[in-house]
């Protein structure tokens, strides 16, 4: 028997950052994610298709891209109190270090397919908390909004240390993605943007708080589908994300060429930035003369419908 999961990578729509100091932040589960396929093993084995790298824990020959999975399968294991291994495969279709979440849709898929090849079909909340192992070595110091979202999926309002607030839409709103194709380490946006707070400590203080009451007043343009609304508010977030120093001249081009288009309602980078990817909310039939607009400047573009699903599990007998 075979076990797999699905996991969907995620944007931010709002808050990046400034999540991490406590502000809300609005981020939504996108179509693409990573699969992962595992069987129990006498050995733990993961093999990343994507990085095209193996880690073999009986000989401990652990490539560095493979340790935070290594330390997640590590404590599924000793949470399940399981001696077996498991050997692990893993795909994802999201561009890596695009700011999709790569890496937490990877550690959730990862997590969830394990312990169900192991027997255990784990709760939610466990899958979360597993998947925070890798997340914290990739990191450093993340808020935990990309594992909660790729577990749970939807749209979701999470602040640090609270249980997220499930936003339910009325209708389906449609998102260009556009990726610049320059990876970037989200540890190392991380570290920035702290040096930038240490020298504004008011400044910063404030903007959290800013943060936190448009990431709410956007969830609720959502629900009332008031799109021009969202657009405003995205516009300004990626202004203000701009200003911190956090994009670079091909998010900047992708941003000018999406909102040439009378289709774009608003664009900002999203995730980490310093590369990455940009995020373009479209009118109701806009997102095909959006990606005509930023094709030429992006170096990946897809469109992506919310609300999407979170993590989902299955077996196949072999
Ligand atoms: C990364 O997708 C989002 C950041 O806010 C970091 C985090 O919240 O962990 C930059």
């Amino acid at each position: 028997m075979k076990a797999y999961a699905y996991a969907p990578g995620k944007i931010i729509i709002c808050g990046e950052h400034f999540v991490v100091y406590g502000a809300t932040a609005l981020a939504a589960a996108i179509n693409r994610g990573t699969t992962a396929e595992a069987e129990p093993s006498p050995t733990t084995t993961i093999y990343s298709k994507d990085f095209g790298l193996q880690a073999d824990l009986s000989t401990n020959s652990i490539p560095e891209k493979l340790k935070p999975l290594t330390a997640a399968i590590t404590a599924v294991k000793e949470h399940l109190g399981e001696k077996r291994g498991v050997k692990l495969t893993i795909q994802s279709d999201l561009p890596p270090r695009s700011g999709l979440g790569s890496s937490s849709s990877s550690a959730v898929a990862a997590v969830a397919a394990s312990a169900l090849a192991l027997g255990h079909r784990l709760p939610l909340d466990d899958i979360i908390k597993l998947a925070m192992v890798a997340e914290r070595l990739v990191h450093k110091n993340p808020s935990g909004i990309d594992v909660q979202v790729s577990a749970r999926g939807g749209l979701l309002l999470f602040t640090k240390g609270s249980q997220p607030e499930l936003i339910k839409l009325k209708e389906k709103v449609r998102f260009v993605i556009a990726s610049t194709g320059v990876e970037r380490e989200t540890g190392e946006l991380i570290e920035r943007v702290r040096v930038w707070r240490e020298r504004n400590l008011s400044l910063f203080s404030s903007l959290v708080e800013s943060v936190t009451t448009l990431s709410r007043c956007c969830a609720e343009a959502l629900i009332l589908g008031d799109l021009k609304r969202v657009g405003a508010i995205l516009n300004f977030f990626h202004t203000t994300l701009s200003w911190l120093g956090i994009s670079i001249k091909e998010i900047e081009q992708i941003v000018e060429a999406a909102l040439s288009s009378p289709a774009a309602l608003g664009a900002k980078l999203t995730g980490a930035g310093g590369g990455g990817s940009v995020i373009i909310l479209c009118s109701e039939d806009g997102a095909d003369d959006v990606v005509k607009s930023v094709s030429k400047v992006a170096s990946e573009t897809f469109i992506t419908t919310l609300p999407n699903n979170g993590v989902k599990t299955w077996v196949k007998k072999s």
